[in-house]
């Protein structure tokens, strides 16, 4: 199978077995079947946090289980179950058109609601972590039913359980989003505050604020149907407030925020462009003109090619900055 169109860096590779998962009993199958049940695996979901490599001799599963539904609409919270294949933001506009606020801030992120909780998904000053009230899946060792609370998530900037001790164990197959009432918009992040002084508008909805998000993205980020990508290529690195002061000194320019346990997370984007990579590139992967941290496939690019790219950059930010950037998407 060919997984060029699967993966939104639209890298070349192909899988040898790709299995479309659609409901939790497709995973069991797969865990019952005499040979996909040992083979090793690898979960595809919308593709847009992955870096292919080669092509793929792991069994794929595909997830493609759909739905999306109120589980309880209480006084304090609504509850809604969506399904792993279901588009990450067709579930935020469905919340929005369905009149359940809370999800508005991570409008166009690329990628599946499975994919979500894996890496925390976040944006404009949200978490996806903190709108999850459980993950549900299958154990692919078992076939058993699990679900996972969302403390047990263990959630961190672009991290979580997911990606540690359950990384390829277990399927996720649906999840369950806890929006809370009465509903409190999330304004603190630098782009959206400007937007309320340029419009006078002081307390947006939830609909104003999607519109916003969705304005501010496309403004920055390339449309992965356009033009290869992977979102932010790397993490914004956190290192501690001495570090921090010690390139402040030397760059008073450097673009960072001040996390409550002292330390400070700084943006990478400013790092790379400050190294003078924006809009670079090598070979037929580039670094994106409006946004630095964003690589991007020129047009057939290797997945090789990508790498490269981001070596070089990490080369350079270590010798200016002395700080190790570290890739956001998997590396296959
Ligand atoms: N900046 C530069 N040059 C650049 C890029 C950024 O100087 O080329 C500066 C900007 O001026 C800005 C600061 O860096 O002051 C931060 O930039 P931006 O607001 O674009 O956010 P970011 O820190 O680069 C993070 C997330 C994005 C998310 C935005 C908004 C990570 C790795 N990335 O980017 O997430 O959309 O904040 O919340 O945390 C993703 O994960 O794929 C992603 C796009």
């Amino acid at each position: 199978v060919n997984l060029c169109g699967a993966n939104t860096f639209g890298l070349p590779s192909t899988a040898a077995t790709l299995v479309r998962i659609r409901s939790p009993q497709d995973v069991r199958r797969v865990v019952d079947h005499p040979v996909y049940g040992v083979a090793r695996k690898l979960i595809l979901g919308g593709g847009s946090n992955l870096l292919l490599t080669r092509n793929l001799d792991e069994v794929v599963l595909s997830i493609e289980i759909d739905g999306i539904r109120v589980v309880e609409d209480g006084p304090d919270a609504t509850l809604i179950e969506a399904g792993a294949g279901v588009v990450w933001h067709d579930l935020v506009r469905w919340t929005l058109d369905h009149g359940h606020a809370g999800l508005e801030n991570l409008a166009l992120i690329p990628g599946t609601v499975g994919a979500a909780p894996v890496q925390n998904i976040g944006a404009y000053g949200l978490e996806v972590g903190e709108r999850i009230a459980t993950v549900h899946g299958v154990d692919l060792i078992t076939g058993r039913a699990v679900e996972i609370t969302r403390d047990q998530c263990r959630f961190g900037y672009r991290d979580s359980i997911f990606k540690r001790e359950l990384a390829g164990k277990t399927v996720i197959t649906h999840v369950r989003f806890r929006l809370p009432k009465p509903w409190q918009p999330v304004l603190g992040y630098q782009d959206l505050e400007r937007r309320c002084q340029e419009t006078g508008i002081a307390q947006p909805d939830a609909r104003t604020i999607f519109d916003w998000v969705c304005d501010i993205r496309r403004a920055k980020l390339p449309d992965p149907a356009q033009i290869g990508n992977a979102g932010s290529f790397f993490k914004n690195p956190v290192v501690t407030a001495e570090q921090c002061r010690d390139i402040t000194g030397r760059d008073p320019h450097l673009v960072f925020y001040p996390l409550d346990d002292g330390h400070c997370k700084l943006a990478a984007g400013w790092l790379i462009d400050a190294c003078g990579w924006k809009g670079k590139s090598l070979g037929r992967a580039g670094v994106h003109p409006r946004q630095a941290l964003v690589l991007v496939n020129l047009g057939g690019a290797t997945g090789g090619e990508v790498l490269t790219l981001a070596r070089a950059i990490q080369e350079s930010v270590y010798g200016r900055f002395g700080i190790r950037l570290e890739p956001e998407p998997v590396v296959v």
